[in-house]
């Protein structure tokens, strides 16, 4: 993720390699992403940090309270930007106490490619530059919402897991496909063209899915009769379930 945002931002032209530098674990990711991109590296905090407006923090959310204890002092007035999972502003709060302010944010996979979904939310309010970088820096891994914190368990079971739905539902076309007599590698592909493309089409046209839904669906057509039988089969109760399901375990998670 965080190699995806600093190509982002490099190819976007929001900031020249050279005023970004990032730092890694035991291997060596970061050097090999310094040397792809052309930013700095180092390992040693104190050397990478004094220069720094930023801190975009990018490990895993296990790895969190193994972090140099320096991180403490070392972000005195920068503002913290963290993608980490489930870590709440709370317990980023008692890491970087003396940040000037910190925001944690939620991205999805698809982040990835420059195509994702990210929400974010601040300690405190953010002033007008913060919210700039922050938007940009984010905006570097796709669209960006700004919400309370308190709704970052429901963006995770929405965007956050969505698009495991989406491959699943995808795969899920293809099982059917073979059920119904196409050799597997034919219903593979016709199933994600398909997704691929009416992704593409809600992207491109002005009305929203329902509407589009509806473009496709003749009266007493064969759309109709597999949306009935959705509909019978109550997929939108069984799709907030899920979703209520995903914010439940988030909830737990972060409280872990
Ligand atoms: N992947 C997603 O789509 C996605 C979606 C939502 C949220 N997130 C969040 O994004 C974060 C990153 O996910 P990811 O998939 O990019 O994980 P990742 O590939 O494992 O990247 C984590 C990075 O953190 C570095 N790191 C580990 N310990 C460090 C330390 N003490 N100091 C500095 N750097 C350290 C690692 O360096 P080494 O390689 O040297 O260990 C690695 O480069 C996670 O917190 C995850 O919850 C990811």
């Amino acid at each position: 993720m965080a190699s995806a945002i600093i190509g982002g931002l490099i190819r976007k032209g929001l900031c020249k390699p050279e005023e970004l530098a990032c730092t890694c674990g035991d291997d060596d990711t970061g050097p090999e992403l310094a040397k792809k991109t052309g930013i700095g590296f180092s390992r040693d905090l104190a050397t990478l940090l004094p220069g720094a407006d930023i801190m975009v923090l990018a490990c895993k959310p296990q790895q969190f309270s193994a972090l140099d204890e320096k991180l403490t002092a070392l972000t005195a007035g920068k503002l913290v930007l963290s993608i980490l999972a489930g870590t709440t502003l709370e317990r980023l709060g008692a890491k970087f106490p003396q940040c000037r302010n910190l925001v944690r944010a939620m991205p999805n996979t698809p982040g990835q490619i420059g195509a994702g979904a990210t929400a974010f939310a601040s300690q405190a309010p953010l002033t007008d530059a913060d919210r700039q970088a922050v938007e940009g820096i984010l905006g570097a891994l796709g669209l960006t919402v700004a919400l309370p914190e308190s709704q970052l368990d429901a963006v995770t079971a929405l965007s956050g897991s969505g698009p495991a739905y989406v491959f699943e539902f995808t795969k899920a076309m293809e099982e059917a496909g073979v059920t119904l007599g196409l050799d597997r590698a034919t219903a593979a592909v016709l199933a994600k063209q398909t997704v691929l493309g009416s992704a593409l089409l809600m992207d491109a046209s002005p009305e929203d899915p329902e509407t589009l839904r509806k473009h496709v669906t003749s009266p007493g057509g064969t759309t109709q009769a597999a949306l009935e039988s959705f509909a019978g089969n109550n997929l939108r109760g069984i799709v907030t379930e899920a979703l209520t399901a995903a914010q439940k375990r988030s909830v737990e998670l972060s409280q872990l």
